[in-house]
């Protein structure tokens, strides 16, 4: 007996005893028509069953570029926290989850391999893994559960089962197909068994070798009074596993010499012939093979291509007919989906093998391309690297942006025709909007590049070249974008994927379209956090505002440091106003125009705020940038002999940087270096 605060039950409180039990229910074949009377889901197949399982995470609709689009949570891998998310792929997941959903009502994709397709990395086994984690899941639910049967054999009845007290059927079938096939239909009307649909159950095929024995057995034992027989049938929830290989299966095709069509139909157990003294003995045999173990759920095949031929005639029977033929048995009947996946490059050899033809013919195809989208394609990192998951490391603004910013560029076809950039279309792509680009136009860019997402940078080069980022020891204890776009270029070199010199020199020339992005990226930044200073803009816009007013009234200003009165600064004023392009021409009515409005206010008792004039707030900003910038640029000129004052203004607007902008230390003392080297070089594009 375990204490009440004892660690073991502190074990036990945590455990749910009732869910344990339903989980855990047993029952009689009697117990278990009724089951399947109150709620007929439980014998649904195994593609309704998928695509029950999908849609039980609701869907919700939206429009891209046109395109009516549905999204189906379920890819968002909400049963583990969002750790196998498909990002992007709205659209080869709808047409899959519409594979799924004919197969269902039996249309005949049923009878079909779905084939995921598309290039190196893309997603394609993390889609399979997440079908095979739902359903593992989804069997575990209420609405998912499913039941399958052992035989309890007595002693004396002990023939029958070769000495086992509680024989397991071998495939977890579903305990109706129990009722001779002959009979079911009669007795289904007779029992008001429904499917799901309303109309009157059908459940296909026999029941497995082994159990068809044993049912005969019994009857011969009984004369054929069935209801006897039944009596030793004890129904189970059925709880698919992957782990323990139950309901869902995974083949991976090993070496081509090796491989041997028993691993997916099962094999002989020599051990057990000298027991039942014959190889054609079905309890002799382990229904183990791949295709047995994923009965009435999920068989994943991994490089489904690659399998060899002598598995192809295994594959189309199960394909086509839902039926395996174990060594020396009959053949039998299989319930499950059918999921395969390949790459590219194989696919394409597969297309000129006319071995290959009779199982290409029996495929639905679904391209899983890359993804287009800069914005999803974030996502994947950002998933993986932030700065919660990283520790002791931080990641500068803009660096997993940029990093994915090019791995899209390298899956664009250049745009043909228009006056457009690569770096443009991108955008527009991603939902911004440019002058003279229409949703109509964005999709017909998609269009006439049909093959876009077919080739590129994968997702997984990217990851560990940020990786790589991470470990480096160029960087204490922030990385940036430089440092990725280096690895990623530095990588470009022995990557194994990338055929030709052009192709290395177009990802390369990509990676200079990013890092000028960058810069303006960061320039504008940079900018926006010096001018953030509401107290230099207020001090300025007052100077501004005492000249202007000498100027208009054609009077002095007294100089507050010198108490001298002084002619109106004329630098300061057009300074000013260049800024916002107001000519010299114009200047005078500008500045009339300033002091009415500030008379205006005056009249009615209030003060003016610059911020209510746009335009002269812009005029402002810009000015205190240029100042600032200076004082930034002479850091790195002189470097270590900054004035006090100097040190404080760059300090500020470090801070800004990192409490408005996600920097830390290093990275923000980083960017502002990078930019006051930017405009060193006398470059001022952009600072307008
Ligand atoms: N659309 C996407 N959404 C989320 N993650 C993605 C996406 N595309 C690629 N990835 C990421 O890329 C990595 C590779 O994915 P996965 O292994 O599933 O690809 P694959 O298509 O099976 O590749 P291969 O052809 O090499 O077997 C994973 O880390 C995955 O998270
Ligand atoms: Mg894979």
């Amino acid at each position: 007996m375990s204490q009440p605060d004892s660690l073991v039950a502190k074990i036990a409180s945590l455990q749910n005893r009732q869910r344990y039990q339903e989980l855990h229910w047993e029952g009689s074949f009697e117990e278990y028509l009724t089951l399947v009377r109150a709620d007929p889901r439980i014998c649904r197949t195994a593609f309704q069953r998928v695509h029950d399982m999908v849609v039980s995470y609701g869907h919700h609709e939206y429009i891209d570029s046109k395109k009516k689009v549905v999204h189906y949570p379920f890819f968002d891998d909400p049963i583990d926290n969002g750790k196998d998310a498909i990002f992007g792929l709205d659209i080869p997941l709808m047409r899959m989850v519409n594979v799924l959903k004919s197969a269902a009502m039996g249309y005949g994709t049923e009878k079909r391999v779905i084939l995921l397709h598309g290039p190196v990395g893309s997603s394609k086994s993390t889609i399979a893994r997440l079908m095979k984690k739902g359903l593992e899941h989804y069997s575990h639910t209420d609405d998912g559960r499913l039941y399958t049967f052992d035989w309890h054999i007595p002693k004396e009845l002990s023939h029958v089962s070769g000495g086992a007290e509680v024989f397991a059927d071998p495939m977890n079938e579903d305990p109706l197909k129990l009722i001779p096939s002959e009979m079911r239909k009669e007795a289904f009307a007779a029992l008001e068994l429904k499917s799901v649909d309303g109309a009157p159950l059908r459940i296909k095929g026999e029941l497995n070798p082994a159990s068809r024995f044993i049912f005969k057995l019994l009857m011969e034992h009984y004369k054929g009074e069935i209801a006897k027989v039944l009596s030793h049938v004890r129904v189970k929830r059925l709880l698919l596993s992957e782990k323990d290989r139950r309901g869902i299966g995974t083949f991976q095709p090993k070496d081509e010499k090796n491989q041997d069509s028993t691993e997916l139909t099962g094999d002989i157990n020599y051990r057990k012939i000298a027991e039942f003294g014959s190889d054609s003995d079905p309890r002799a045999f382990n229904f183990d093979g791949e295709f047995c173990v994923a009965n009435r759920g999920i068989i994943e095949f991994i490089e489904i291509l690659k399998l060899d031929v002598a598995f192809l005639y295994d594959l189309l029977g199960a394909t086509q007919e839902h039926k395996i033929k174990p060594k020396k048995f009959a053949q039998t009947d299989i319930d499950e989906v059918i999921i395969g996946h390949t790459n590219e490059a194989e696919y394409k050899k597969l297309l000129s093998n006319e071995f290959m033809e009779a199982l290409r013919d029996r495929t639905v195809k679904i391209d899983v391309p890359y993804i287009t989208k800069l914005n999803e394609e974030i996502k994947i990192y950002k998933k993986d690297y932030n700065n919660q998951t990283i520790k002791g490391k931080h990641i500068a603004p803009h660096t997993i942006e940029m990093a994915a910013m090019w791995a899209v560029l390298t899956r664009l076809e250049e745009p043909k025709g228009h006056n457009l950039t690569i770096l443009q279309k991108l955008k527009l792509y991603d939902g911004k909007s440019l002058p003279g680009y229409t949703e109509d136009s964005v999709k017909e860019l998609r269009k006439t590049a049909g093959r876009e997402g077919m080739e590129g940078i994968s997702a997984r080069y990217v990851q560990d070249k940020i990786s790589n980022a991470l470990v480096s020891d160029k960087s204490e204890s922030s990385i940036n974008p430089f440092l990725v776009i280096n690895e990623l270029e530095s990588g470009l070199r022995t990557h194994s994927l990338i055929t030709n010199e052009e192709q290395r020199k177009r990802y390369i020339e990509l990676l200079q379209i990013v890092r000028q992005e960058y810069e303006e990226i960061v320039k504008n930044e940079v900018q926006r956090a010096i001018s953030a200073d509401e107290d230099a803009i207020a001090k300025l816009c007052a100077n501004y505002i005492d000249n202007i007013k000498a100027y208009t009234q054609k009077e002095r200003v007294r100089n507050k440091y010198t108490g001298q009165d002084e002619e109106p600064d004329e630098r300061l004023m057009r300074s000013i106003e260049e800024k916002i392009d107001i000519p010299e021409s114009r200047k005078d009515a500008f500045r009339r125009e300033i002091m009415n409005f500030i008379g205006a206010l005056a009249v009615d008792g209030k003060k003016f705020d610059y911020r209510t004039n746009e335009r002269l707030h812009r005029a402002l900003e810009l000015k205190l940038f240029e100042d600032q910038k200076d004082t930034i640029k002479l850091t790195t000129m002189v470097s270590n002999v900054v004035d006090r004052e100097t040190q404080e203004k760059i300090d500020i607007v470090k801070q800004r940087l990192i409490k408005n902008y996600g920097y830390n230390e290093e990275s923000a003392t980083d960017v502002l270096n990078f930019v006051a080297s930017i405009f060193a070089r006398g470059d001022t594009k952009g600072t307008k």
